[in-house]
């Protein structure tokens, strides 16, 4: 007897299965309340007193070995079904993968350099942390002129001046310096102004500049370069140019689109008038030239400024200027289907 309960000690540990079934059909085998152990115990009752203890040791091993197995097999089962329900149904279809939106201002930066680009204009760029001479005194700026009021200045050093950009006008002058007519690139950036923070204006904010240079660039040239610009960003071809003054540009003018009264809900974009302001331009002053070491006898040329925000509140009818640096997904998801 002892021999075959040994054997049986082999077969229960060498036996394998995935089934349910099966490990059912062997739990009863074994283990059941008619099962080979009930009946192996009611034999071990009538055996010879002397075998008693090496049989019964035998029989507890095959009952343990038993039971250890349906334990083991029913959790190799277990761990095979969890794996089969994540991986198993590969025809289901798959989690839909979150797009990210770009950002307003990149936008409207990319849509500006897209526009300006189809007619030659190159991009280039510059520090935002500029010293004296390219944000102002080469821009026609001389120290104690009065216009450096206009824009209030971050200083980072005085003496000699290292300063945050006021303007991306800066950028014109490092490119003249860099390259020789025929000129035509725009500027895009990030510039500074000691300003109070209000729903109109920031301390940081973005400008696009653009600069023209070559033998007999006219006021006209200008002209139609800002009328092909706003014809193609707001689809709108009614202009006016009124006077004004820039230090870098003479003569000097302020760029109004008519915007009509359609959208004017409570007066705040046009004012009631329908006119709305959107560039500073003007022919490049020929003492920017000379300081950029540009033959301004030789040469004339435009240039034009616009912030980037005013332009992005107007197309998208943004009412504070403050959204665009809250970094609130609620506002940014909803330019998730601009490119
Ligand atoms: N730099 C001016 C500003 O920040 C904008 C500007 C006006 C740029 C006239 C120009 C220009 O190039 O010709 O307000």
């Amino acid at each position: 007897m002892l021999d075959k309960v040994k054997e049986l000690i082999g077969d229960v540990q060498s036996f394998k299965t995935t089934s349910k079934e099966e490990i059912e059909v062997f739990k009863i085998k074994y283990l059941g309340s008619k099962g080979l152990l009930k009946d192996l115990f009611n034999e071990f009752k009538t055996v010879d007193a002397s075998l008693k203890k090496d049989l019964g040791q035998a029989l507890n091993n095959l009952r343990n070995a038993a039971s250890d197995k349906v334990q083991e097999l029913n959790e190799a089962l277990e761990e095979q079904t969890e794996t089969k329900s994540i991986y198993g149904d590969l025809t289901r279809p798959s989690e839909a993968i979150e797009l990210g939106s770009r950002h307003p201002i990149s936008i409207v930066r990319n849509r500006i350099i897209e526009v300006f680009s189809k007619i030659g204009f190159t991009v280039s760029e510059g520090p935002e942390i500029e010293d004296d001479w390219h944000n102002f005194t080469a821009l026609n700026l001389p120290e104690y002129h009065p216009a450096r009021d206009m824009q209030d200045t971050f200083f980072i050093e005085q003496n000699p001046d290292i300063l945050l950009r006021t303007h991306t006008s800066s950028v014109q002058v490092r490119y003249m310096e860099e390259n020789q007519p025929p000129i035509r690139t725009i500027s895009p950036g990030r510039v500074f102004r000691n300003e109070d923070i209000s729903s109109r204006s920031h301390c940081i904010f973005h400008q696009v500049e653009g600069l023209y240079i070559d033998t007999d660039v006219s006021f006209a040239d200008l002209k139609q370069t800002l009328l092909y610009f706003t014809k193609e960003m707001f689809g709108k071809s009614k202009i006016r140019l009124r006077p004004s003054y820039f230090p870098f540009t003479e003569p000097s003018a302020e760029v109004d689109i008519y915007w009509g009264l359609e959208t004017e809900i409570d007066h705040k974009i046009t004012k009631g008038t329908g006119w709305l302001e959107i560039m500073g331009c003007g022919m490049v002053d020929p003492n920017v030239l000379k300081n950029a070491n540009i033959d301004s006898e030789k040469y004339t040329g435009y240039a034009f400024g616009m912030g980037i925000e005013r332009i992005a509140m107007l197309l998208y009818q943004i009412p504070d200027i403050r959204m665009f640096y809250e970094n609130d997904v609620r506002f940014l998801e909803q330019f998730k289907s601009v490119l």
